[in-house]
């Protein structure tokens, strides 16, 4: 198994059939050895530093209907709201006086936000602060949108692919295809932004053959970003009675995608910290090097639940800005509150 992982440290890649072999066999003595070598990856790459990001939740309207998700648009009884423009720049002028300097803006898939509110969004938060990025995690969109917002100023995008098992995406995410989100990657990727895919773990039926096909799609897509996390079921969804994903399977597919990806930017998931007490340090300890700590309103933070027993819902921006400083360097790293380009878009 060591002799793998250093292949894997090597290369940053080993056959499907390895990665199989890794994933399934990892006793608890490899384990340990491949977040060390995982880490150690990282601080070659961006030392012990670990970039914040300001996550601000503005809206849980959603017109699709993913079945494991909590603010699909057939769950009757998730409260809904949705958050004005003023009320955005109210979230980033907390975030800019916290420090923060990357703001990632997330929202269900809600058709009430024109092309032109997005724009007018993004140009009036970068008129107000110059030194910071925008990320836009708001889905599946045409081309010619995404090149709006970036024309606007956005500079990043997170779309998860969800799975990369055909099958099982289809199933997930009733009336969605695979092949237009993996078509809106590549159209984020061409248009200049940087961006983030990723997947569950821990999903029904997933294999470990599904999650190397994940990773072997990380490998060919080269994204700047990947969010990873548990699967957690919630209990007004259809997959309520489903077992979740554990934290030993994600902090392992954390540090293999480290490995095979050095230079990518890898966030401890609120979902990783809410099936965990310390799920995220474990997830820093194992290559990871972003959290994304809540900057939405107090009034609408216990709304926006994707999945049951997320943490943070009743806290204060400050008051997680200080416990993620706390969690960070109790692990051994450091705050970085810069806006942390991905080593690539540094000197561009
Ligand atoms: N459990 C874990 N993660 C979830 N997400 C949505 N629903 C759940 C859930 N029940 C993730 C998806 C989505 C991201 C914003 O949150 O991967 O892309
Ligand atoms: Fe929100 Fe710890 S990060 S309370």
């Amino acid at each position: 198994m060591k002799q793998m992982i250093d292949r894997l440290f090597q290369n940053q890649d080993l056959s499907d059939l390895e990665l199989v072999d890794l994933i399934n066999n990892l006793d608890d003595d490899s384990m340990d050895y491949l977040f060390k070598k995982a880490d150690e990856r990282r601080q070659n790459v961006y030392g012990k530093d670990v970039y914040m990001r300001g996550l601000i939740e503005f809206t849980n309207f959603c017109k699709n209907d993913c079945t494991y998700c909590g603010i699909r648009r057939s769950n009757k009884l998730a409260d809904r709201y949705r958050l004005s423009i003023d009320e955005i720049l109210e979230c980033c002028e907390v975030g800019y006086e916290l420090g923060y300097r990357t703001f990632v803006l997330q929202g269900g898939e809600d058709s009430q936000y024109t092309d032109e509110d997005i724009v007018s969004m993004i140009k009036r938060i970068k008129e107000k602060y110059k030194d910071i990025a925008i990320t836009l995690s708001i889905g599946e969109k045409p081309y010619a949108s995404y090149q709006k917002y970036y024309d606007a100023g956005a500079d990043r995008y997170l779309l998860r692919h969800e799975t990369s098992a055909r099958g099982l995406y289809e199933k997930l995410h009733p009336k969605m295809s695979y092949d237009e989100r993996i078509q809106c990657l590549y159209d984020l990727k061409k248009i200049g932004y940087q961006i983030g895919a990723g997947f569950m773990v821990g999903l029904p039926d997933q294999t470990t053959e599904d999650l190397v096909s994940d990773l072997r799609f990380l490998k060919e897509l080269q994204p700047q970003m990947v969010g990873i996390g548990p699967f957690i079921p919630h209990k007004d969804t259809p997959l309520a009675n489903e077992i979740g994903g554990d934290l030993r399977m994600t902090t392992i597919l954390l540090a293999i995608i480290r490995l095979m990806l050095p230079g990518v930017l890898l966030p401890a998931t609120t979902a990783l910290g809410s099936i965990s007490p310390q799920g995220r340090e474990k997830g820093l300890k194992a290559g990871a090097n972003v959290v994304m700590p809540n900057l939405s309103p107090t009034t609408v933070r216990d709304k926006y639940l994707l999945y049951d027993g997320k943490i943070c819902t009743g806290d204060e921006a400050a008051h997680c800005r200080g416990c993620i400083e706390k969690r960070i360097n109790s692990s051994g790293f450091q705050v970085n509150m810069s806006r942390g380009d991905h080593v690539d878009f540094l000197n561009q």
